[in-house]
């Protein structure tokens, strides 16, 4: 199907919120828990410091709610008004009972209906795409997208290969029909589950139900080839957005920003060269907040909302577990 044609209305988002915990686990805290040293992380990753939900009662559903309360206080937003939310993430408070249907409740988005979406660190790309579409088809008037994760509440913090990149956070976007023709304007977005033996969590699903021999073997922990996984992300992200600025006639030049999933420092710089972009046109926090997984995107547009104007051009890009990916272009409404 023919994506842009089969837009009746545009849709723009029209406010962003943003929440990270307070608490910080820095490459000093990690050199105490694991064979690592400051100088290994900030070469290797670029990570200096990540937030951390501490709270062992508090799960994903807690930073969702504070970065929606963000968005609907800045925005004098109606929660009432809202007709369909989505949260955007790999750890629901639950197995069963979606996170985003509680967060909607708490929020007194009584009119909405809700529900989780899946797709690792390009859940909250794939659930701009479904915003964008419920707007443009005409169906709803206001979807709001919510990317969150604990990533803490999944890491083995004794493998110092994963433990060291992940962080907790969340970010929520606001989805209405565009008032002055910008907002979304194209996506290209892919999967190809043959990568799901390099990043996963084995067990508590149907093909491993928990079991005893399941936490004996740690495969309750988020398993990831870092290695394998570092390539497919610098070259399936640079393809979907080298795709996307091809079709849409955009070059280095006129891009404003890339908004690109941050694992690692050196993904973001090898993408930057070969895009041929200068490197402040690269948002950027994974200094200090690390990989936050679904979180990632909308905690870039909320740190950068005050540098953006009508009309800029963005350029999301992701990459995560399944393997999923891709990159969608929107041009800026406020
Ligand atoms: O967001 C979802 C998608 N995820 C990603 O895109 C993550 C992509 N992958 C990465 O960011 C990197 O692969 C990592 C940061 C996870 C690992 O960095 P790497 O440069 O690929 O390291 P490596 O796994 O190839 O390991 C190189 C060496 C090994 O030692 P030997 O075997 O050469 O002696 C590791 O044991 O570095 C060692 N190492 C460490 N040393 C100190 C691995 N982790 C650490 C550590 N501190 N934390």
């Amino acid at each position: 199907m023919d994506y842009k044609n089969s837009a009746t209305r545009k849709a723009a988002i029209t406010g962003v919120g943003g929440f990270v915990p307070e608490d910080k686990l820095t490459n000093a805290d990690l050199e105490k828990m694991v064979d690592t040293n400051d100088e290994w992380i900030v070469s290797r990753t670029g990570i200096k410091e990540r937030r951390i939900l501490k709270d062992p009662s508090k799960g994903t559903s807690f930073m969702a709610i504070k970065a929606a309360e963000n968005l609907i206080q800045k925005k004098q937003v109606d929660p009432v008004s809202i007709d369909m939310l989505i949260v955007a993430t790999i750890t629901p408070d639950m197995p069963v009972a979606a996170t985003a249907a509680y967060v909607a409740s708490e929020i007194g988005a009584t009119n909405a209906f809700a529900y989780d979406l899946q797709a690792a660190c390009s859940g909250f790309l794939y659930a701009m795409s479904t915003a964008s579409a419920m707007i443009s088809s005409g169906r709803y008037q206001k979807v709001m997208v919510i990317g969150a994760d604990k990533m803490s509440s999944i890491v083995n913090y004794s493998d110092r290969s994963t433990c060291i990149i992940f962080g907790d956070g969340a970010g929520a976007a606001l989805f209405e029909a565009t008032q002055n023709d910008f907002g979304w304007e194209d996506e290209y977005l892919r999967s190809d589950g043959s990568g799901r033996m390099f990043l996963n969590i084995k067990a508590g699903g149907s093909l491993y139900p928990t079991s005893e021999e399941t936490f004996k073997n740690g495969l309750h922990n988020l398993y990831q080839d870092g290695k394998s996984v570092f390539k497919y992300a610098v070259s399936e992200m640079a393809n979907a957005t080298e795709e996307i600025l091809k079709r849409n006639n955009i070059d280095s030049e006129k891009l404003d920003y890339l908004v690109l999933h941050q694992a690692n420092k050196r993904i973001l710089d090898a993408i930057s060269r070969r895009i041929n972009l200068p490197e402040e046109k690269i948002m950027k926090n994974i200094e200090y907040y690390g990989n936050t997984t679904a979180a990632t995107l909308p905690l870039l547009l909320f740190d950068y909302e005050s540098k953006l104007k009508p009309g800029d051009k963005l350029i999301f890009a992701a990459f995560g577990g399944g393997f999923t990916w891709g990159a969608a272009y929107l041009t800026w409404a406020y």
